[in-house]
C-alpha cells in the first residue's frame, strides 16, 4: 500500500473548517492507504512559544476529535510529532540544505505573520516552519498528502528540497504528490476565514445548545435590516454553511426565501444549525466514549518507527 501523511496543529480545537477542509478526506482515503496521520504539536510552538501551557491538553482534546471524526486507530496510525524524534532530526538536516530566499518567499510566510499580529513572529522556528513540514513528509516516502489548498506552497517546497538533497548526496526521498481537498473553505462567524487566530471558528465537539449559540451570532447578508428587505445569500456567511450542511431541499427553499424577502435571517439560522448539529450528533456520541486514557492508549508513536524502518 502506498503511504500518506498528513498533519494538524493542536493550537485550539478542531473546527467545522478542519473538519470538512481536511480531515473528512483523511477518513475516506484511511483504507485505500498505509495511512500516518499526527499532531503537529511541534509546528504550533512556532505561535504559541511564550504560553505552552494548554498544548498538552490540547493535543488530547484534538487526537479525540479526531478518532471522534473517525481515524480508525486499527486502520490509521495517529501520533504527536513530538513523539517521534526523528521529524526533528530530519529537520536539522534540511535545515542546512534549504536556501533562506526559499522560505522567505513562501506567501503563507507573510500571510500569517499579517494574520497574526498580536504575537512575534520574527522568529527563526517560525521561518522554518515549512522545513520541518518537509521533514514530516519525506520522514515517511510519503506518495500522498492530502492537505487544503492554502498547503500547496509548502507541498511545493517540500518537492524542492527532496531534490536538492536527492542532487547533492543520493536519491533517498521521493517527491511527494498534493491531493487537495475539493472543497471550498468555510467562512468564519465574522465572514473572514474560519481561524483559530481569529477566535471565529465552530469547535466540533461543542455542544447542539453552543452550535445554536455561535450560528445565532454569524454575520448575515448587511443589506436585510427587515424580514422583507430582499437578501443576497451569495454573500452570507449563513448561507455558505447551508450549502454544506443542509439538504438540497433547505438549500433552495432558503435562497429563493432569503432573495425574495420571505425568511427571517434568525429563522434561516436556526435551520443552518439544525443542520449542523445533525451531522455532529454521531461525532459528539463517538466523542463521549473517548476519555484521555483510552487516547494516550491508541496513539501510536512505537509503532510509526517499526513502520518506516528505524
Ligand atoms: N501546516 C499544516 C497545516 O497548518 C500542518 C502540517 C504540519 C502538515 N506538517 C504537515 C500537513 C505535514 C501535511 C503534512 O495545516
Ligand atoms: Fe443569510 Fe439566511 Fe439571512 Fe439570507 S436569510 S441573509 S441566507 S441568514
Amino acid at each position: 500500500m502506498d503511504r500518506l501523511v498528513s498533519g494538524i496543529q493542536p493550537t485550539g480545537k478542531m473546527h467545522l473548517g478542519n473538519w470538512m477542509g481536511a480531515v473528512h478526506n483523511w477518513v475516506k482515503l484511511q483504507s485505500t492507504f498505509r495511512s500516518f496521520f499526527f499532531i503537529a504539536d511541534l509546528h504550533s510552538l512556532t505561535t504559541i512559544y511564550e504560553d505552552p501551557s494548554q498544548l498538552r491538553q490540547h493535543r488530547i482534546e484534538l487526537a479525540k476529535d479526531l478518532f471522534a471524526s473517525g481515524i480508525d486507530p486499527n486502520m490509521s496510525t495517529l501520533f504527536f510529532q513530538s513523539d517521534v524524534a526523528e521529524h526533528s532530526e530530519l529537520h536539522v538536516v534540511f535545515s542546512m540544505i534549504t536556501p533562506l530566499p526559499w522560505l522567505e518567499r513562501v506567501p503563507t510566510y507573510k500571510d500569517k505573520i499579517d494574520e497574526i499580529r498580536e504575537k512575534d513572529l520574527n522568529t527563526y522556528g517560525f521561518l522554518g516552519y515549512p522545513v520541518l513540514q518537509a521533514a514530516d513528509i519525506l520522514l515517511y516516502k510519503a506518495s500522498a498528502v492530502p492537505v487544503g489548498k492554502d498547503q500547496l506552497p509548502h507541498l511545493e517546497l517540500t518537492r524542492e528540497i527532496a531534490r536538492r538533497f536527492n542532487h547533492f548526496y543520493a536519491p533517498i526521498f521521493p517527491e511527494p504528490s498534493d491531493m487537495i481537498t475539493d472543497f471550498p473553505s468555510l467562512p468564519g462567524l465574522d465572514g473572514r476565514k474560519m481561524s483559530k487566530s481569529y477566535g471565529n471558528t465552530i469547535p466540533i465537539s461543542s455542544s447542539s445548545h453552543e452550535v445554536n449559540d455561535l450560528v445565532r451570532s454569524m454575520l448575515t447578508d448587511p443589506a436585510r435590516v427587515r424580514k422583507t428587505d430582499p437578501g443576497h445569500p451569495a454573500v452570507c456567511p449563513v448561507f455558505s454553511y447551508h450549502k454544506i450542511f443542509s439538504t438540497s431541499e433547505v438549500i433552495s427553499a432558503v435562497e429563493a426565501e432569503c432573495k425574495a424577502g420571505q425568511i427571517g435571517c434568525i429563522a434561516c439560522k436556526q435551520q443552518c444549525a439544525a443542520a449542523i448539529n445533525l451531522q455532529l450528533d454521531p461525532v459528539r456520541e463517538r466523542r463521549d466514549q473517548w476519555t484521555d486514557h483510552a487516547v494516550a492508549e491508541a496513539l501510536q508513536s512505537g509503532e510509526v518507527r517499526s513502520a518506516i524502518g528505524l
